[in-house]
C-alpha cells in the first residue's frame, strides 16, 4: 500500500466511525421520545390489551375501558378471571404492578368533547 493509499483508508476509516457514533447518538435521541408516551401505556399496548379494547381503550373486539374505567377492584378481577372469552392474565404474566399503571393509562384518557361542540354534528 502507497502511503496515499494508507491515508485515504483513514480517512475513510474516520467517516465510517464518525458515522456510527452521531447514528448511535440520533438512535438515543428516538429513545427519548419514546418514554413520552403516556405512563402505563406502554404496559397496555405489551400485553396485547389495546388488540380487543383499542388503542386508548375505546373499544373493538371487547366492551370499551376508558373514559371512567370500572373501579379497580373490579377491573382488577375481570383480568384476573374474565367471565367469558376474554383470555387470563395471572400475576405470573401481568405483575400487580403493571395492572396498575395500565388502570392508570386508562384513566388518564380524557372525556372525548361534547357532541354539541362538534359543528358537523350539530349542523342540520
Ligand atoms: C382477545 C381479546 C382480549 C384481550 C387481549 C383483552 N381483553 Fe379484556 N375483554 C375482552 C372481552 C371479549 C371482554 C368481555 C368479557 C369477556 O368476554 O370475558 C373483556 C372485558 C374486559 C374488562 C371488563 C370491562 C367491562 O366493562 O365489563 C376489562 C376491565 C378488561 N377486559 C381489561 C383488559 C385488559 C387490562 C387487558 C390487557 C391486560 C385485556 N382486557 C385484554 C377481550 C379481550
Amino acid at each position: 500500500m502507497t502511503s496515499k493509499n494508507r491515508q485515504q483508508t483513514l480517512l475513510v476509516l474516520i467517516v465510517v466511525v464518525a458515522a456510527l457514533v452521531l447514528g448511535g447518538r440520533m438512535r438515543g435521541a428516538g429513545a427519548q421520545e419514546e418514554d413520552q408516551f403516556p405512563p402505563g401505556s406502554e404496559e397496555y399496548i405489551e400485553m396485547g390489551c389495546y388488540q380487543c379494547h383499542g388503542y386508548d381503550g375505546n373499544g373493538g373486539g371487547g366492551p370499551r375501558l376508558a373514559p371512567d374505567p370500572l373501579p379497580f377492584a373490579a377491573f382488577s378481577s375481570v383480568v384476573r378471571r374474565p367471565p367469558n372469552v376474554m383470555p387470563a392474565y395471572s400475576p405470573k404474566v401481568l405483575t400487580d404492578e403493571k395492572l396498575r399503571d395500565i388502570y392508570e393509562y386508562l384513566e388518564s384518557i380524557p372525556d372525548p368533547p361534547d357532541a354539541s361542540s362538534v359543528p358537523a354534528l350539530s349542523e342540520e
